[in-house]
C-alpha cells in the first residue's frame, strides 16, 4: 500500500520537502497551508512535473482542511513565519509556538497514529509545542536539525579536502541554535576523523562556518531563510521511517535522563524506523563536549519556560 505523507505549510521548505518526497515516490503527498490557492497551486505544479520526473506519487493542496491529512504515516510540519535579518531563531517563538500547536493538535485529531517531523523554528522548543498539542509518545514527535546540521558540516569538510561528499559523515548535536555542538572527534572521511586530517585551527574556522549556517544563508538571500538543504534533511528522515531502514541520524529527541538531561527535546543521535525513534544512542562524550551539550539544553530549557510563561 502507498504511504501517505501530509507537510504542513506550503512554503519553501514545505513545498520543497514535498517536491523531493514526490520525486523519490516515497508515497501520496497532501500539502495544507492556510494561504488560498497556494498549497493548491504548488500541488498542481508538481502534478504537472510529474510525467517529467517519471513518478506517480499523487499530490493535492488544501487550504486549511486537515482531513486531507487523514490517516497520514508521516506529517512533516513546516508551518510558520521564517527568519529574517537581524531575527534569531528565538524571535520566532511567540509566534510560531501558536501555529505549531494548533497545527498539532488537528493533525493528532485526523491523523492519531502518524509520526510528526517538526521543521518550524525555534526548532527544540516547536517539538514541545508539538508533543504536548498532539499527546503523542514520545517515539513519534522528532525535530529536524541535526540531519541540516551535520550535512552543512559534512559539505565543508568536504570543500575543505577536496573529497567526494559521500566521503564525509559528521555529528552536531545539541539545540538547533548558537549553541550547537558539532563533534570533529565523530566527523570523518571515509572513517578517518577529521583531527588525523585537519589542523585544529581549520577545524575550528569550520565548526564556526557551521554553528552560522542559517545566518548565512538568510544574509545572502535577504528575504527568507534556507530550504533545500533542511528539506532534504526532513525528507531523509521520513525516507528512514517509511522504509524501516533503523537508520542513525541526528534528530532532536526527548530525553528523560540521556545524556544526564531530563524532559527536554534536544539533538541527540537517534535510530529511526517505523516506530519513528527507535532509540536514543548514548555515545562517550569527553567533559569539554558533554559541558558544551549542557550548555545547549540549558539554552533550550529557558525557551521552554518562556514558552510557559507565554501560555501564562
Ligand atoms: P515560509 O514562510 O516560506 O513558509 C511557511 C508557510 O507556513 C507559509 O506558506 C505560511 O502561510 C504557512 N503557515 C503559517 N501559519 C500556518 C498555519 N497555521 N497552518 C498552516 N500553514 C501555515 O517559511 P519556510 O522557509 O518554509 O520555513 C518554515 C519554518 O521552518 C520556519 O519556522 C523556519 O524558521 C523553519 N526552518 C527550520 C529549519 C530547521 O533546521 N529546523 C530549517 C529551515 C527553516
Ligand atoms: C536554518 O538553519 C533557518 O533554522 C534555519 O537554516
Amino acid at each position: 500500500m502507498k504511504h501517505k505523507i501530509a507537510v504542513v505549510g506550503a512554503g519553501n521548505v514545505g513545498a520543497t520537502a514535498a517536491m523531493r518526497l514526490a520525486e523519490k515516490e516515497l508515497g501520496d503527498v497532501v500539502i495544507i497551508d492556510i494561504l488560498e490557492g497556494v498549497p493548491a497551486g504548488k500541488a498542481l505544479d508538481l502534478t504537472e512535473a510529474a510525467p517529467i520526473e517519471k513518478h506517480d506519487a499523487k499530490i493535492t493542496g488544501v487550504t486549511g482542511d486537515y482531513s486531507a491529512a487523514a490517516d497520514a504515516d508521516i506529517v512533516i510540519i513546516t508551518a510558520g513565519i521564517a527568519r529574517k535579518p537581524g531575527m534569531s531563531r528565538d524571535d520566532l517563538l511567540a509566534t510560531n509556538m501558536g501555529i505549531v500547536s494548533g497545527v498539532a493538535k488537528s493533525i493528532a485529531e485526523v491523523a492519531p497514529e502518524s509520526i510528526l517531523i517538526i521543521v518550524s523554528n525555534p526548532l527544540d522548543a516547536m517539538c514541545h509545542a508539538a508533543f504536548e498539542a498532539s499527546g503523542f509518545p514520545k517515539n513519534r514527535v522528532i525535530g529536524m536539525a541535526g540531519v541540516l546540521d551535520s550535512a552543512r558540516f559534512r559539505a565543508f569538510i568536504a570543500m575543505e579536502l577536496n573529497v567526494s561528499v559521500e566521503n564525509t559523515h559528521a555529528f552536531v548535536l545539541g539545540g538547533h541554535g548558537d549553541t550547537m555542538v558539532p563533534l570533529p572527534r565523530y566527523s570523518t572521511v571515509a572513517g578517518i576523523p577529521i583531527t588525523e586530517l585537519l589542523s585544529p585551527a581549520k577545524i575550528e574556522a569550520i565548526v564556526q562556518r557551521t554553528r552560522n549556517g542559517g545566518a548565512e544563508i538568510v544574509g545572502l538571500l535577504k528575504t527568507g531563510s534556507a530550504y533545500y538543504a533542511p528539506a532534504s534533511a526532513a525528507v531523509e528522515m521520513a525516507e528512514a521511517i517509511l522504509k524501516d531502514k533503523h537508520k542513525v541520524l541526528p534528530c532532536a529527541a526527548y530525553l528523560e535522563g540521556e545524556y544526564g538531561i531530563k524532559d527536554l527535546f534536544i539533538g541527540v543521535p537517534t535510530k529511526l524506523g517505523a516506530a519513528g525513534i527507535e532509540e536514543i544512542i548514548e555515545i562517550n562524550l569527553t567533559g569539554a563536549e558533554a559541558e558544551a551539550l549542557q550548555h545547549s539544553a540549558d539554552a533550550v530549557r529557558a525557551l521552554v519556560q518562556d514558552m510557559a510563561r507565554l501560555k501564562g
